[in-house]
């Protein structure tokens, strides 16, 4: 058994940035639109207008500030509201693949290492932009790397999860590194018209190297222990697949993108996270007070805040816990590893510090990492 390590993570950030105010001066342009589309019905009560949304509501519930996305202008036309992407030919990288080689390129050079001492990739999203061949494969060809490429989805948690299986391919021995890459792509399944969550999603794609302990960079994170909990759940959903063109469904039908009862995520996750945490800890004889830094899934910073309460018994702070939402939204299974990307480099050797994160499943993932 080898001892494994996160040796260095890549970030590949999309060049588009759309304020909450730029959000919400389309949705209410299309509010507008709808509501004047439908005045008769709206007049005879037998429609509810469409309300305006609020950058002080996003703000207050959320956290939120601005998202990054990879198309932003069909985003903003109030008649199409969803981004506007290129259908690529074959004989191109698609999209998914071409960012996250990007993010992978960068984690390979933080690490000092070569694409062909990779022997594994793993994409790990909430979304794939097609069924096969896996994206992972695609990229492994772009990047040069050796052995083998999977795809795995398992929603907001789909990175830890990933996290999961390269330290055990690492740890026994079937691969020397793994690279593990989340392309969050996640603005074509958000319903931005929709004003209870038009706001969450943003992208970005992250990529985590997992090696040997021997043999990595200096001041690597060595992997203490992973641990992965699912419980299912209704509450956050899409059921966009490959049967609904045979259900005769709509791609704009409501269910086809994200939707979800926020109130009760909110209720049910928060001590789920808090109380997998502490379990986790306590299996490697540590406890929330050992733990310099918290890297949580980046979905409400009010979450987040509970979460920490529920673990300390106090407030964290902002370096205890720190905050990548305000400027990236929520980016599904990237968000904890934003959050560790941008803030691990001032853990001194022997610190200690958790990836987390939870979402749709209900699933959990976490990651017990130790500053070597
Ligand atoms: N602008 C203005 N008002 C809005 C609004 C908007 N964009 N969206 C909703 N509102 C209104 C609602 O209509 C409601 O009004 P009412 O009280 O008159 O009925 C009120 O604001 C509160 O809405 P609610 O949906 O209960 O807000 P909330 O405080 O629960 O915040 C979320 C919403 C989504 C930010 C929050 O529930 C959340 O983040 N939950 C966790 C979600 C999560 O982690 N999901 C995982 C995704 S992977």
């Amino acid at each position: 058994m080898h001892r494994v390590c996160i040796s260095s993570t890549g970030l590949y950030v999309p060049p588009h940035v759309i304020s909450n105010a730029e959000l919400v001066d389309t949705f209410n342009q299309f509010a507008d639109l709808e509501n004047a589309k439908y005045v008769s019905e709206i007049a005879a009560g037998t429609k509810a207008p469409i309300p305006h949304s609020s950058v002080e509501f996003i703000e207050k519930a959320s956290g939120i500030q601005q998202r990054y996305v990879v198309e932003k202008s069909g985003v903003l036309d109030p008649t199409r509201m969803r981004p506007r992407l290129a259908a690529r030919p074959d004989s191109e990288l698609s999209l998914m693949a071409e960012i996250s080689v990007a993010a992978a390129r960068d984690a390979l050079t933080r690490a000092d290492k070569k694409p062909g001492e990779v022997d594994g990739v793993i994409c790990a999203a909430a979304n794939m932009q097609r069924a096969y061949p896996a994206m992972a494969v695609e990229i492994q060809a772009a990047l040069g790397t050796a052995g083998f490429g999977f795809d795995m989805n398992v929603a907001c948690s789909s990175a830890t999860f990933g996290i999961e299986m390269a330290v055990n391919a690492v740890k026994c021995g079937s691969a020397r590194a793994v690279l593990v890459v989340s392309p969050e792509i996640t603005s074509p399944h958000l319903a931005w018209k929709d004003r209870d969550c038009h706001f969450i999603f943003g992208d970005v794609c992250t990529a985590i190297l997992v090696e040997r302990l021997e043999g990595a960079v200096a001041g690597a994170f060595e992997v203490l222990g992973t641990q992965l909990v699912t419980k299912f759940s209704n509450n956050i959903r899409n059921n966009a697949g490959f049967m609904s063109r045979s259900e005769d469904r709509n791609p704009d039908d409501r269910d086809q993108l994200f939707y979800q009862e926020g109130r009760k995520v909110f209720k049910d996750v928060c001590p789920m996270a808090a109380e997998h945490m502490g379990r986790h800890l306590a299996s490697l004889d540590l406890g929330p007070c050992d733990v310099r830094r918290f890297w949580l899934h980046q979905a409400n910073l009010a979450m987040n805040q509970l979460i920490g309460r529920k673990l300390l018994g106090r407030d964290a702070t902002a370096d205890e816990a720190p905050t990548i939402l305000n400027e990236f939204a929520n980016t599904a299974s990237a968000g904890s590893i934003i959050a560790f990307h941008r803030h691990h480099a001032d853990l001194i050797t022997g610190e200690i510090g958790v990836l987390c994160s939870f979402g749709a499943g209900y699933s959990i993932g976490s990651a017990v990492l130790r500053r070597s």
